[in-house]
């Protein structure tokens, strides 16, 4: 079954073509990078304009790299939400008239099951053992899922303030880094101590799974804000420090609820997803916990995590930040596992009530 898949939910005007959910025959992402730099962030009715420009051309592209027409796809995927309203307008829009003209089934997608789908993407349909708990880490989500089956989801926790790549995107404005702040400060902590500053690491209560960022970024904003500048600059040394042991602060927190719900849950494989899974210092850091057996707990004592779990992530890095392979992906998984029973031509994919009942919650 080969899907055409469409994602706008912010910045990425993007298609893609995948066939069975995980082989990807094409994958065309138009970044809005450049334009939003100039601003620090995304202004939504910019990033909504220019989806308008590439919607067409990108679409046209994916399937021309897939070598297919519209009448070999069997089915068009679109992003129905989380994102900017303005944004994912476009990518619903086309999709349904697309769907429409061409009489084909329409299946919108949650942007968080798509990047959790992005894992399965140039990997076997069943190379991921279940149970599995996924991280969802990017600048608009920051979430704990528990996978029982494919399609299945149970949110066990989520952020109650920024997510991490907002995190992320924040601490490198403060620091001068330029947008986005994720690769950036990666970058600068590379030549940096991790152990400079000690960051406040919010592990909230003993049995939590939900995140909280606030108070780190407010601890490195005072200290931004107490450090000494020459000309109105930090110093090269200061910025990698500060980058490096935030970084380090981030990765501890997620690696280790992600670790306590593998044990809590027994899960047989831990996966990362999201932008934030880009960061080569998170997969370090986890790599090293599991094969070594261990996570810490809200008090910073030392647990062993019982059975280790596999451990993926994207297996390519197109796959991590926003794309349409993940929702033509998380798609063919909730088509062919029943979840998707109203396949329809040309309903509206905003005014989808089920949008919201992707997750069930579990205390
Ligand atoms: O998934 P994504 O493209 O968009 C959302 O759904 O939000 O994620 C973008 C986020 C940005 O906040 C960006 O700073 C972060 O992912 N990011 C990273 C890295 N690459 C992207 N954060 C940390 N390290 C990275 N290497
Ligand atoms: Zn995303």
């Amino acid at each position: 079954m080969k899907i055409l898949g469409i994602e706008t939910s912010c910045d990425e005007t993007a298609a893609a073509v995948v066939e069975n959910g995980v082989h990807v025959m094409s994958n065309i992402i138009a970044s809005q990078v450049p334009l939003h730099q100039q601003t620090g962030g995304v202004v939504p009715e910019v990033a909504a304009r220019e989806h308008v420009l590439k919607m067409i051309p990108v679409i046209e592209q994916a399937l021309k790299e897939a070598k297919v027409q519209l009448r070999d796809i069997d089915a068009i995927a679109a992003t129905q939400g989380p994102g900017l309203l303005s944004s994912l307008i476009i990518g619903t829009c086309t999709a349904s008239a697309l769907a429409l003209s061409c009489r084909k089934p329409l299946i919108g997608v949650n942007h968080i099951a798509g990047h959790i789908y992005a894992n399965w993407l140039n990997r076997d349909a069943d190379a991921i053992p279940f149970p599995a708990i996924i991280l969802t880490a990017s600048g608009g989500h920051n979430e704990l899922v528990l996978m029982k089956a494919h399609a299945k989801f149970t949110l066990l926790g989520e952020t109650l303030d920024d997510a991490a790549g907002e995190a992320f995107d924040k601490v490198a404005r403060l620091l001068g880094l330029g947008y986005p702040g994720g690769p950036q400060v990666a970058r600068a902590a590379h030549a940096g101590n991790p152990n400079r500053y000690a960051f406040p690491k919010a592990y909230m209560h003993e049995q939590s799974y939900d995140f909280s960022f606030s108070g780190l970024k407010t601890a490195v904003l005072n200290l931004v804000k107490a450090e000494h500048t020459v000309n109105g600059l930090l110093s090269e040394e200061f910025i990698s420090d500060c980058a490096a042991s935030f970084q380090d602060a981030v990765c501890e927190i997620l690696s280790d609820k992600l670790l306590r719900a593998v044990k809590t849950h027994n899960a047989k494989s831990a996966l990362l997803s999201g932008g934030v899974s880009a960061n080569q210092r998170l997969r370090e850091i986890i790599g090293n916990k599991i094969s070594h057996g261990y996570f810490f707990d809200h008090k910073g004592r030392k647990q062993d995590i019982g059975r280790k779990p596999e451990f993926y992530f994207p297996s390519d890095y197109s796959f991590c930040t926003d794309n349409a392979a993940m929702i033509a992906g998380s798609a063919f998984f909730s088509h062919t596992s029943g979840k998707e029973k109203t396949a329809v031509y040309g309903r509206s994919l905003l005014a989808d009530p089920n949008l919201s009942l992707y997750y069930s919650r579990e205390r």
